[in-house]
């Protein structure tokens, strides 16, 4: 059992790069979350130079942006990764059949726990934890991730290397350190999904004003 309350403190504003090698020499086994956002490369980046193949998965709801699934190959020929492709039970067709058209304009609760939700408690199963991008800048519901957790609804320890991290900072540092950045992030998306739910946001709104809009929304379930 680690001692989560004295790892956060200890770690807290450390370079992810060490907070990622102390953990993954801990002997347990952790895989890392990847939407393709520039956080989640700046970690692959940071854990590729201390593991190869790092052991990652991306939740795959078949309706990502056309620029995530081109990204997603440019990613995977430049690391050393080993990346599980997770998809939803029910494929497009057959949820259409089962609950209607378009699930996610009549009730994209729904929508995100088929496709999201519940895929992810697959691909976590036989790990001790997961790594993710949560930065406490994203959102109100984020401002109090700790650099590592108890996640309580999978029952595993969660990491969150960036925690600390501002935009501003994460930005310099892919460019500085020529970290690959998926293309919707110069185009006016500093968060998505997939695309019938993520606008682009405009200046001076906040980070993840585009997700969900219209929709008493602004999780889709996988972080609590
Ligand atoms: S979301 O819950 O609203 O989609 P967000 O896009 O901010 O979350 O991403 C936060 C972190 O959750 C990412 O850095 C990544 O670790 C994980 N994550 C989000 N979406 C996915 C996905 N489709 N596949 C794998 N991990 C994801
Ligand atoms: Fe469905 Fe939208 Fe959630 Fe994607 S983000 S799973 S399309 S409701």
């Amino acid at each position: 059992m680690l001692d989560i309350e004295t790892l956060a403190m200890k770690w807290e504003k450390s370079h992810p790069q060490d907070i990622l090698r102390e953990i993954t020499g801990m002997g347990l086994k952790w895989t890392l979350a990847m939407s393709f956002s520039r956080e989640d490369t700046v970690i692959l980046h940071e854990l590729n130079q201390i593991c190869s193949p790092v052991d990652a998965f991306w939740l795959d709801t078949n309706l990502l942006f056309p620029e995530t699934y081109a990204f997603k190959d440019e990613i995977t020929a430049r690391y050393q990764v080993n990346l599980r492709h997770i998809q939803p039970t029910l494929s497009l067709e057959n949820q259409a059949k089962r609950y209607g058209k378009d699930l996610w304009q009549e009730d994209p609760h729904r929508c995100c726990y088929l496709r999201k939700v519940e895929p992810l408690f697959a691909a976590l199963e036989g790990y001790d934890g997961w790594i993710t991008g949560i930065r406490r800048e994203q959102s109100p519901s984020r401002a109090r991730a700790q650099i590592i957790e108890w996640d309580k609804q999978h029952e595993l320890y969660k990491l969150n290397p960036l925690a600390f991290w501002l935009s501003d900072e994460l930005e310099n540092y892919a460019e500085t350190h020529n970290i690959p950045v998926n293309p919707l992030h110069t185009q006016g998306y500093p968060s998505f999904g997939c695309y019938p739910c993520t606008r682009p946001v405009k200046p001076g709104e906040s980070i993840r004003a585009g997700r969900w809009e219209g929709w008493d929304k602004s999780e889709c379930g996988i972080h609590q």
